[in-house]
This record gives C-alpha cells, structure tokens and sequence, in this order.
C-alpha cells in the first residue's frame, strides 16, 4: 500500500501519523491562566530537540479556531512545566484531557496536588517523578497547519528519590521512571524490553 498524504483527509493523515511514530511520549504540560487558574493537559507531539541549550517541544492543535487553554497561557506566561506522567497515573492523566471550559482546574478534577515552580511562573504536578521547568523559547507558527509549535527551554529538572541517577552519568533510570506512551486512539504503552546494544566502534 502506498498514499500520497495529499490525497488524504486530514482525519485520515492523523490517523497514519499517530500510529506510525509510536511510542510517543506524553508531556503533562501545566500552566496558570492569566487569571489565577490552574491548568493541566497532556500532549504527545513531543520532543527532546536539544541538550544545549535545554530544549523540548510540544505542538498544540486548535480547538474550533482557537487556542487550546495550555497554548494560551504559554503565549501569556511565557511558562509551562512538562510533568513525566506514569504508569500509575494513566487514569489521571486521561481525565485532564477532556474539553472543559477554562474555568476547570483540570489538578482538581483529577484529584492531582500542585506546587510551584521555582524559576518559571507555572505549577507542577506535585507527586510527578520527574518534572521539567520551562521558558518559552520559541513559538513557530507552523505554516499551514492548525497546529502551533511551543519549544521550551528548561531551566531546571526535578527528579524524585525514586528515580536513581545512573552512577556516574546523569541518566535517569527510565526503568524506575515508569513513563507512559501514547500510541493511537485510546491505546498507551509502558517501558517494555529495554535490549542494550553497544555501538559499532569508529573505523
Ligand atoms: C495522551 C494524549 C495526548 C494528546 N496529545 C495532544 C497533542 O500533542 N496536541 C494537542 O493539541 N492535543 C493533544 N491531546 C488533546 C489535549 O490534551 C486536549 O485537547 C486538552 O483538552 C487540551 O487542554 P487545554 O485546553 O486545557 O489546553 C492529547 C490528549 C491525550 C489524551
């Protein structure tokens, strides 16, 4: 079988999409409105995109033409924090993402506990392992598309005791970390084999 994406409808494109670059991890982005709100959604057009600076990008779609309530508060803010949501905390996650009007403090739906962030104006997820601290660096409006591209620096990292720093290096052990993935549809995925591989040496 062979499409050309342009023949396709835009449903039938984020269906390939979505279940062709599988797994994909999922940012808990978390953010105060303008007004004092908190507010929490998870997004899975994520990506590391560099080490130095400390970059991570999240692409946020439009609803009906407008803003999602995270993208706007990033514009806002110029702030969010990427919470590591994990295998314990699907049901959770799940309920942050469903469509409530920006009064819903989508933490207390969820029954999450807050704190601050220390060096950028935004919440985080209290009892999330891992959290990433963000500025804005760049919003690219993507040509085009109805999607909005946010990359954040981050400016500082909280990882829990229950997540061990490889000795020596500053891995995360990813086994301890227990992240959750989304595939497509209503289907996730957990860490699975982890098979290590040495690389061929440079000849
Ligand atoms: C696992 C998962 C991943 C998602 N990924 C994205 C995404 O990458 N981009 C996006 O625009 N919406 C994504 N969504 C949908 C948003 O979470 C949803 O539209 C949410 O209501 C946005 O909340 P907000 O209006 O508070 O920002 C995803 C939903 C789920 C459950």
């Amino acid at each position: 079988m062979i499409w050309d994406t342009a023949a396709l409808t835009g449903r039938e494109r984020y269906q390939l999409l979505t279940s062709l670059v599988v797994p994909r991890p999922i940012a808990w982005v978390s953010t105060w409105s303008g007004e004092g709100r908190r507010n929490l959604a998870p997004f899975s057009y994520f990506a590391a995109i560099s080490a130095t600076p400390f970059l991570v990008s999240v692409s946020i779609g439009s609803r009906r033409g407008e803003d999602k309530d995270t993208l706007r508060n990033i514009r806002r803010t110029g702030a969010f924090c990427v919470n590591v949501a994990t295998e314990g905390q699907l049901a959770q996650m799940n309920e942050t993402a469903g469509e409530y009007a920006s009064e819903v403090d989508e933490f207390e739906r969820a029954g999450l506990l807050s704190a601050e962030a220390e060096s950028v104006n935004a919440p985080y997820v209290a009892n999330c392992p891992a959290v990433m601290e963000c500025r804005v660096f760049k919003i690219v409006e993507l040509e085009g598309s109805t999607n909005t591209l946010v990359i954040g620096e981050v400016l500082r990292v909280h990882l829990a005791d229950t997540v061990p720093i490889v000795p020596d290096t500053m891995f995360a052990d990813s086994a301890a970390l227990r992240p959750l993935a989304r595939l497509w549809g209503d289907f996730y995925s957990t860490i699975g084999d982890t098979p290590a591989l040495k690389r061929p040496p440079a000849i």
